[in-house]
């Protein structure tokens, strides 16, 4: 394997630690000031979205040095790469070809296509069967709701796709349950009725404690209820690359659909895990999603770095994170329906690129894998923004806004709309001690007031921010919108020399978890554990009895 070079040990690099000094003490009110092109010159559209970075903290200089930093990285060629089916997952010897599952002339070898093709005409098929009432129950009756038990990846994205897309939906509603917690599943089962549900257990490898929990949990609430063995398969069907391991369940084979081990779970929502998705708004539209998708997938592929939506966010990410020392990302979707967004993205880039070394298994000399978080607009201004506009901590933020609504009701929506360029701005301007001094003063305060309380209300801005917009979010929007983090997330991981693939990290806490749970069972157990976990666990005990 080739030795990888260090993104700090690139020349560009140097560039623009040096540039980051007089950045320092630039302000993206001058800078706007200086240029009235800015905002047309940083705005970009492709695939049905629009991105503005105009409020970014970077000038021409440093733009023009990060897109040199790309080309010093090689990043054309690792997106020339992974569309090829190189084993970038290097650890464990295999491609990334979730592109593959939203494009019909994608690259990739005859059989993987055909495979991918033969799942989506499943998809299709039970979609419409469920849709028209043709699929029923042990009853007979037809199904009503549709019950998707898995987490993670095989939760996150098909729970965030089902809401986004909640105008498109048909009659079967669709529910998501991930929790181990019995909570979670017995909320979800309270108002359902047993004959007329559907379960959808989705795990590409069939061995996840929490869903394989719940997956029996809801097998015996649906005995409890009088199905017999004879008709409970009626009620199941998985989504898996371990079909034995469902049949094992007692999920027959011809209800399950396959997953391969070149779709990563994070990556996945683009397959039969997209089941409930296709249910809930219908194959036509789900059809749309993966468009949108692919449309991305073309344009990261085809077009120039410089207009490349995917690698520029990607360079605007380097820039914050390691030039201006942001250790973390704010996502702010101005739209409910994306409310899960944040929770998404926090899979796809924490498990992605939460890593400590690089391909070759060596530390990496920079941190990596940013905090991501948010909540949907305008939730968190009545809570976090505080720390955005004031906070010593630098939160780079994604505005994500649709510019029109699909529920008609088009003044309400103008507040919403309002409030995210409200934000977005106020982040850029903030307000001078002078200004705030000012404020005081007009509100009829005394010069030694106004003097003692403006510190408290000046706000220093130069906040960094992207907007990204889209007509109206739809199937196709929203396809594009996730893909372009997944492309994202890729060219920063590989701009920092990760493989953003695999999750050993995840590993070491399920094997601790099913110690634990053995010494919960059996008190003999013989596995000691530290002096903190022991307590922890008599206290359990005692709890209990
Ligand atoms: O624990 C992490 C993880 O492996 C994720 O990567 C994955 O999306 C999730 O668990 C669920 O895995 P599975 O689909 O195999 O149940």
């Amino acid at each position: 394997m080739t030795e990888r070079i260090f993104l700090s040990a690139l020349r560009s690099y140097q560039h623009l630690a040096a540039l980051a000094q007089t950045a320092a003490t630039t302000s993206l009110k001058k800078l706007f000031a200086e240029d009235s092109d800015r905002a047309d010159r940083l705005h970009l559209t492709a695939a049905g979205l629009a991105l503005d970075y105009s409020k970014q903290l970077i000038t021409p200089e440093i733009l023009t040095g990060l897109l040199t930093l790309a080309q010093e990285a090689g990043l054309a060629a690792e997106i020339a790469d992974l569309f090829a089916g190189v084993h970038i997952n290097n650890t464990e010897d295999r491609p990334a070809l979730h592109m593959l599952l939203r494009a019909a002339s994608s690259t990739g070898s005859k059989p993987r296509l055909e495979q991918v093709e033969s799942s989506r005409e499943l998809m299709r098929t039970w979609s419409e069967q469920v849709r028209s009432g043709a699929w029923v129950g042990f009853s007979d009756a037809p199904i009503t709701d549709v019950v998707n038990i898995g987490i993670g990846g095989s939760d996150l994205g098909p729970r965030l796709v089902t809401e986004a897309l909640q105008p498109f939906q048909g009659a079967v509603a669709c529910h998501y349950v991930a929790n181990v917690d019995p909570a979670d599943l017995q909320g979800c089962l309270l108002d359902l009725n047993p004959a007329s549900t559907l379960f959808i257990i989705c795990s590409k490898s069939f061995r996840t404690e929490e869903t394989l929990t719940n997956g029996l949990a809801a097998r015996q609430w649906l005995i409890n209820a009088g199905a017999s063995d004879n008709n409970l398969a009626r009620h199941f069907v998985a989504v898996t690359s371990n079909v034995e391991a469902a049949r094992e369940f007692g999920i027959l084979e011809q209800h399950c659909l396959p997953m391969w081990d070149w779709v990563g779970g994070r990556y996945s929502v683009w397959s039969g895990i997209g089941l409930s998705c296709a249910i809930a708004i219908g194959w036509d539209n789900f059809a749309r999603f993966l468009a949108g998708a692919e449309a991305m997938d073309q344009h990261v592929q085809s077009a120039a770095l410089s207009e490349n939506m995917p690698v520029l966010c990607s360079l605007l990410d380097i820039w914050n994170y390691h030039f201006l020392a942001a250790g973390n990302h704010v996502v702010l979707p101005y739209d409910n329906g994306l409310r899960q967004l944040p929770a998404y993205l926090q899979q796809l880039t924490m498990e992605s690129n939460g890593k400590r070394v690089n391909t070759n298994g060596t530390p990496l000399p920079y941190n990596t894998g940013p905090v991501l978080w948010g909540s949907a607009g305008t939730m968190g201004q009545h809570s976090f923004h505080q720390l955005l506009h004031q906070g010593t901590l630098l939160c780079p933020a994604d505005f994500v806004l649709p510019l029109t609504t699909h529920t008609g009701m088009q003044a309400q929506h103008r507040r919403l709309v309002a409030n995210c360029l409200a934000q977005s701005r106020t982040l850029m301007i903030g307000r001078s001690i002078e200004e705030a001094e000012a404020a005081l003063r007009e509100r009829g305060l005394s010069h030694e007031e106004a003097t003692s309380l403006a510190p408290h209300l000046a706000m220093p801005g130069n906040r960094p921010s992207n907007t990204i917009t889209m007509l109206s979010l739809t199937p196709n929007t929203l396809g594009a919108l996730l893909a372009l983090y997944e492309h994202r997330t890729f060219c920063t991981a590989r701009l920092w020399g990760i493989n953003p693939f695999d999750q050993w990290g995840v590993e070491l806490g399920k094997e601790i978890g099913v110690q634990v749970l053995e010494k919960l069972e059996n008190a003999e157990a013989s596995t000691i554990m530290d002096a903190s976990t022991e307590q922890l666990i008599s206290h359990w005990r005692q709890a209990q009895s």
